[in-house]
């Protein structure tokens, strides 16, 4: 009886975890469009290469958004990122962009880090960017299971 119990207990688990899963999606399937990307490159330009170049490379006193940017972010969700645009950043004037122009912004600077666009858009809500995971490399793992 105990046995039964317990492998009930685990089938449950097992069904959570698939549930979980349905919801998150990795930032290697396509967070943003090439539209979107397209308006955060004028916005970028506009508003944050005075500081981190137009090739987003950084200098010796400004962070890159490209390189060790990457390993800098992953294992978080997509609103970290947005977040910390939105209350930072453009330093000087932090919060002047609005939620749209922010999630443009940060759809242009995955597209620089090589991140693929797909069909939808990154979204203005937090909830809706917590689904979203910033993995540094393709998850192996999962590409392999389908
Ligand atoms: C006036 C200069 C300036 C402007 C303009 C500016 N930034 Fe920054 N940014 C900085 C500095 C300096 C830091 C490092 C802040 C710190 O370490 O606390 C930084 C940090 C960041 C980071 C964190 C990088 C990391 O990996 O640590 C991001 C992301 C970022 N900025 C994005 C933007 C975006 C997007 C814009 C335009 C909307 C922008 N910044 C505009 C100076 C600037």
């Amino acid at each position: 009886m105990r046995k039964i119990i317990l492998g009930l207990g685990l089938m449950l688990m097992a069904q959570g975890a698939e549930a979980r899963s349905v919801h998150t999606q990795s930032i290697w399937g396509g967070a943003y469009t090439e539209d979107q990307a397209a308006r955060g490159a004028t916005a970028y330009q506009q508003n944050c290469a005075r500081c981190h170049g137009a090739n987003l490379a950084g200098t010796f006193e400004i962070p890159p958004l490209v390189g060790r940017f990457v390993p800098y972010w992953s294992g978080s969700t997509l609103d970290v990122l947005v977040d910390y645009i939105s209350r930072a950043m453009p330093l000087g004037r932090p919060g002047s962009l609005s939620p749209a122009t922010n999630a443009d912004i940060t759809a242009f600077i995955l597209k620089r880090n090589g991140f693929p666009a797909g069909q939808k858009e990154l979204g203005m809500s937090a909830d809706e960017q917590k689904t979203i995971s910033f993995d540094a490399t393709p998850n192996k793992k999962r590409v392999k299971a389908h």
